[in-house]
């Protein structure tokens, strides 16, 4: 009897770990490339990715996820940070993959990084959209969150949405729903095209360049075990929509701080804008 209800409790316990893993970045991450160059410190509760002239670096969650709920809080590359790129994302895997893209394009001292976004369905992206932030990226850190429920995909910085992919199934736009993402992260040199359009170099006198991670917080919805997988569709956030106040924050940011819209490229798609752009 007794020996039966600490199996319960402990059964009970892996579960909850499964479902929801906060904090400790040894027990989620594992450092995929980067030869030193990335680092878990601080029992796990801080992650830096260094960039020299040799390589980057980059780090992956030992997790995959079917829908979730993920927060990062991320401090970008200070000072000049030209022709680096921080890449934080989920996939999924093989030619027809999804993916939900934060990429962020550093510059010169002063002058700001670009935000740039997009989304993946089936193994087909460019569906950009690029955002100026309201703060200074690289001053302190600052929490980065993908919503992703059967409905939304909603981009969040500091809890403000800055973009929105709706479910649009219904108009034959295929939407992630079928195939477990991973999430990456990764630092590294694009001095080619990342800072306007490749005429700024990165100082490599500068190097190594930084970005650290902390307060890592996920909910995932479906735990897959031996190729079976099961789902708790019943956490709020599985069919959380924008309320009146997120959609009018979304707004102001769409209208102040959003540099490029893939939906409004008329050069771009002279055969016409992709058809998901006439949803409202
Ligand atoms: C860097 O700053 C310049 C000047 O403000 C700006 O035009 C450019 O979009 C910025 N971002 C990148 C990634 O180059």
């Amino acid at each position: 009897m007794a020996s039966s209800t600490m199996f319960s409790v402990l059964l009970f316990a892996s579960l909850v770990v499964a479902v929801s893993a906060a904090g400790n970045l040894n027990q989620n991450f594992d450092i995929t490339w980067g030869d030193g160059r990335a680092n878990i410190l601080n029992n796990g509760e801080l992650l830096t990715l260094t960039l020299d002239k040799t390589s980057g670096s980059g780090f992956q969650s030992k997790n995959e996820y079917l829908f979730g709920k993920i927060d990062m809080q991320i401090k970008l590359v200070q000072g000049n940070s030209a022709g680096t790129v921080t890449a934080y994302y989920l996939s999924s895997e093989g030619a027809t993959h999804d993916e939900i893209d934060f990429e962020f394009l550093g510059n010169v001292t002063g002058q700001p990084y670009t935000l740039h976004t997009n989304v993946f369905t089936q193994g087909k992206g460019d569906r950009e959209q690029q955002f100026r932030l309201w703060f200074d990226p690289t001053a302190d850190f600052h929490t980065y969150s993908i919503l992703w429920n059967p409905q939304r995909i909603v981009f969040s910085v500091d809890g403000t949405p800055i973009r929105e992919f709706k479910n649009m199934e219904s108009i034959g736009i295929p939407f992630p729903k079928n195939q477990a993402m991973r999430i990456y992260s990764s630092l590294w040199d694009a001095e080619d095209w990342a800072t306007q359009g490749g005429r700024v170099k990165t100082d490599w006198a500068k190097a190594p360049f930084m970005a650290s991670y902390r307060h890592f917080n996920a909910d995932n919805a479906c735990v897959s075990t031996n190729g079976r997988t099961t789902c708790n569709t019943a956490s709020s956030w599985m069919n959380q929509q924008l309320d009146a106040t997120s959609q009018s924050r979304l707004q102001w940011v769409q209208k102040n701080y959003m540099i490029y819209n893939y939906c409004v490229d008329i050069q771009r798609f002279p055969q016409g804008l992709p058809k998901e752009c006439s949803v409202a």
